[in-house]
């Protein structure tokens, strides 16, 4: 494994080259840009895990090259074990995302076509390549597609991150907010912080920095006021798994701020790409939630600031019901409540 150490002006978050892949450590952003360079899939499932490579499309894409991996300088009558043992380790690292279950059952699918195939990492490898290239395309319809939600130049509110670094493209929430600052439609973003991992105040702001949108980070306990002042003219997150009826699992504090927005009568979107939509759930209550390690909660930056011994609740996820939502934006359109996505 390599790690190259770069200050890049412009930034990549995940690519496959010359049979390795290649990821932005999201942990140590925005202060430090470490680039990881591996082909092995155990290093990419602690990656995904660790939230090293992170946001409900990227986790998927980045564990279809890992299994495109799996079998690489693998001999054929081991393809079916490795595979296999692939799949299970990389299903076990994130429970929520709905989009790392939708990436692993394409790439599983073609493993069972082509299985037969002397060369079936390349096989797998297009695949992941298609997954990719897939959600570019998305990201770029859905940015496109919300710049239309937009009527006149307004004060945007985002929660956690949604953008190069959560996704395989230019993002979705966030390419919603940068293609419509393109447009000169936003005037100025609020990024919550978005404890206890600061993707807000670590990643959106990092991204809003180089695109060179104007922005201020809160905690997330300032949404409120910032409503009450009359500062937010919408809010729009991202998803990690959206129900037929439109309830929708995002980052926790999510639900709150879709409160929020119904008492502040502010409109509240969500955007994603449809390979979020859970087709088997016909609503969010059977939408898995991960709980993540109470140190996430009893440690700041690296420092203890609560006993061991206290007890903690640390969902990663809440899920926001469908009609606080105002609007969902896919790659194919922009959606209103009521919803039903089948
Ligand atoms: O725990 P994370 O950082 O992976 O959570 C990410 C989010 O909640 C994002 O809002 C979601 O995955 C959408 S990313 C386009």
């Amino acid at each position: 494994m390599q790690t190259l150490e770069v200050g890049l002006d412009n930034y990549f978050s995940i690519k496959f080259e010359n049979d390795k892949f290649i990821f932005l450590d999201q942990t140590k952003l925005p202060l430090t840009e470490i680039y990881v360079e591996t082909d092995y899939y155990e290093r990419i499932a602690e990656a995904i895990e660790r939230l090293e490579v992170r946001g409900a499309p990227q986790i998927g894409i980045t564990a279809a090259y890992a299994m495109a991996l799996s079998i690489k300088n693998v001999p054929q009558k081991l393809f079916q074990e490795k595979f296999d043992a692939a799949y299970k380790r990389l299903a076990r690292t994130r429970p929520t995302a709905v989009n790392l279950f939708f990436a692993l059952n394409e790439v599983k699918n073609e493993f069972e076509k082509f299985k037969h195939e002397k060369n079936l990492y390349a096989i797998l490898l297009n695949k992941a390549k298609e997954i990719h290239r897939n959600d570019v395309e998305y990201c770029e319809r859905i940015g496109e597609n919300g710049s239309k939600i937009f009527n006149r130049k307004s004060n945007v509110l985002t929660h956690c991150n949604t953008g190069r670094l959560a996704t395989g493209g230019d993002g979705t929430a966030f390419n919603v907010i940068k293609t419509a600052h393109s447009k000169g439609l936003v005037n100025f973003v609020y990024a919550d912080e978005t404890r206890p991992l600061l993707q807000g105040s670590r990643l959106t702001a990092f991204e809003l920095e180089k695109n060179k949108i104007p922005f201020a980070i809160q905690t997330d306990s300032m949404a409120a006021v910032l409503m009450q002042q009359g500062k937010v003219d919408l809010v729009i997150t991202g998803a990690d798994r959206i129900a037929l009826n439109g309830d929708t699992a995002n980052k926790i504090g999510t639900y709150n701020l879709a409160v929020l927005c119904n008492f502040h009568n502010v409109p509240f979107y969500i955007a994603a790409p449809t390979t979020t939509i859970d087709r088997s759930l016909a609503s969010g209550s059977g939408i898995i939630i991960e709980y993540r390690n109470k140190k996430e909660i009893l440690n700041f930056n690296g420092h203890q600031i609560a006993p061991e011994n206290y007890e903690t609740f640390s969902p990663a996820f809440d899920v926001t019901p469908s009609h606080l939502i105002t609007g969902i934006i896919t790659e194919e359109s922009v959606n209103f409540f009521p919803y039903n996505f089948i």
